[in-house]
């Protein structure tokens, strides 16, 4: 039997099924190069026997194996690697051409909208989702960046922790358990950006070719990242309360993903919150079929119905949740700070991907932000900003509810900055968003949210960076060009079938 046999073993305190950790730790070999093309594997008795299991198990690695085309079975000879296979993994690129084409195009359409936009201050700007720099709350922060200088002096220049300056750690540890996570400081990880956060999980934890499973609309720099693995991303519909569930159990079922990655509280574009119902079920799922979850929280603060909202995390009973929390949307972007709360299987894998990102995130800004927490100015600044946005939020709702065109839908979200906004289909979403530019109007065209086939009759107005007193006039115009659009967009053979119908 080959040496390398040896490197395969069992971790009796993993919550990894078994069959997982063969299939893994061969994938893992045939990447690398372990196992090369044409070796066989040892007979599923063999593989059995050395790890003492029984042959049930390694038949459903090897099934794992030989559906992503590492390996191939010959009847009567054994199973073998499949070199064709590895070479793709390899160079990232997927056997799937289709696949292919359309990270093409989402990649392009990302790149033509970023190209676009030009902000200036008389710009209604629907687009942004990030705070305009009026609402940050530069002179605490000041206060709390001289408290560090004068206390730390060169020390909050030096290398930090890769894992986080630990008293940063113990303080987010605090404010995540407000909103009902229990973690320890040793299962935190302090992130430059939530961006950073789900980008350490695609490099740490996603092999190419494995499957992630993303809500369909979602968050576009995280497929981004997903890519950048050449991972196999599947997207799967949001309803009004969460994601599909039948249709994620069956994609569960069907491609064994490695990661679900998902926005359970205001999801980014649709504003859409799970009900708990929902997120128990996902829960029960990733057990059963053996994923992990991760929980982009990018803004779980800003609800306003009840506080604090159920996180995935926080019903997390079998430790499969990565929970990331950015510090972008009710604070500073700019900051670039975020940070993970992380289960115990995956701190290794993560710790060692952010060590090579960037060693670790700014020192004094750790120091800053944990003072300007410790100091009580973060729920000052947060009542400021939810009082703000509240204004901004109830008034756009009642905006739209009363003067969207017929045929141009929303669900009002219970917290948030998004409207996402579905027009009837015929709606050329690309002319709306050129008439509106023209106009000094900026919206995210919802077609940069989906993975493919993009729906280009979508639209998500932000309330971030809007002013108030320009929301009646901007969606007084908006209102105005989908009317023009519905009237230039709808095919004539509707319309004429309206008017015929009575008198034929
Ligand atoms: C859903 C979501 N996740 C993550 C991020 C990235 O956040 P950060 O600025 O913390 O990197 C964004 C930014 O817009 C976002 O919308």
């Amino acid at each position: 039997m080959a040496n390398w046999i040896n490197q395969i073993t069992l971790n009796d305190h993993s919550t990894e099924h078994r069959y997982m950790q063969i299939y893994r730790q061969l994938k893992e070999l045939i990447i690398v190069g372990g196992i090369v093309h044409g070796d066989r594997l040892p007979s599923v008795r063999q593989m059995a026997a050395h790890l003492n299991l029984n042959t049930v198990t390694v038949v459903k690695a090897y099934d794992l194996l030989e559906r992503e085309k590492l390996v191939v079975k010959r009847t009567g000879s054994g199973t073998y690697v499949n070199d064709g296979k590895r070479t793709a993994l390899l160079t990232g690129i997927a056997e799937d051409e289709w696949d292919q084409e359309s990270i093409q195009l989402f990649r392009q359409q990302q790149q033509s909208f970023q190209r676009t936009v030009v902000i200036t201050p008389d710009t209604i700007n629907f687009a942004s989702a990030t705070p305009s720099p009026d609402l940050f709350p530069v002179d605490d922060f000041k206060q709390a960046l001289l408290t560090v200088l004068d206390r730390d002096q060169g020390y909050a220049f030096g290398y930090q922790d890769p894992q986080g300056y630990q008293p940063l750690r113990e303080a987010v540890r605090q404010q995540a358990s407000l909103a009902g996570i229990r973690s320890e400081t040793d299962d935190i990880l302090v992130v430059s950006g939530a961006q950073q956060g789900i980008d350490l999980v695609a490099k740490g934890l996603v092999y190419p070719g494995d499957t992630v499973l993303i809500e369909r609309p979602s968050y576009g720099g995280a497929m981004q990242a997903f890519f950048s693995r050449s991972a196999r991303v599947t997207d799967i519909p949001l309803e009004s309360d969460g994601i599909h569930l039948e249709l994620l159990e069956k994609a569960a079922k069907e491609t064994r993903p490695q990661l679900l990655y998902v926005m359970p509280n205001f999801q980014n574009p649709t504003g859409i919150s799970y009900t708990r119902e929902k997120m128990e079920q996902i829960i029960m799922l990733s057990e059963k079929y053996d994923f992990m979850i991760l929980e982009d929280d990018y803004l779980n603060e800003l609800s306003f119905h009840h506080q604090p909202v159920t996180t995935l995390k926080s019903l997390d009973r079998y430790d499969r949740v990565i929970y990331i929390k950015s510090f972008s949307k009710m604070f500073m972007p700019g900051l670039r700070l975020g940070y993970l709360i992380v289960p115990r299987t995956a701190t290794q894998k993560l710790l060692a991907a952010k060590q090579s990102s960037d060693i670790s995130t700014s020192g004094l800004l750790q120091r800053a932000l944990e003072q300007y927490l410790i100091s009580g100015a973060w729920e000052r600044n947060l009542d400021v900003l939810t009082g703000e946005y509240r204004k901004r939020f109830d008034l756009m709702n009642q905006l739209l509810s009363n003067q969207l065109p017929e045929g141009v839908h929303f669900q009002t979200p219970t917290g948030g900055l998004n409207f996402w906004l579905q027009m009837p289909r015929e709606i050329n979403g690309q002319m709306l968003y050129e008439s509106a530019l023209e106009r000094n109007l900026v919206f995210a065209p919802g077609r940069l949210f989906f993975l493919r086939d993009p729906e280009d009759n979508c639209l998500r107005l932000s309330i971030a960076a809007v002013k108030l007193q320009q929301l009646t006039s901007g969606i007084r115009l908006l209102s105005g060009l989908m009317n023009l659009r519905l009237r230039l967009d709808r095919p004539m053979k509707d319309v004429l079938s309206r008017y015929q119908d009575p008198i034929l």
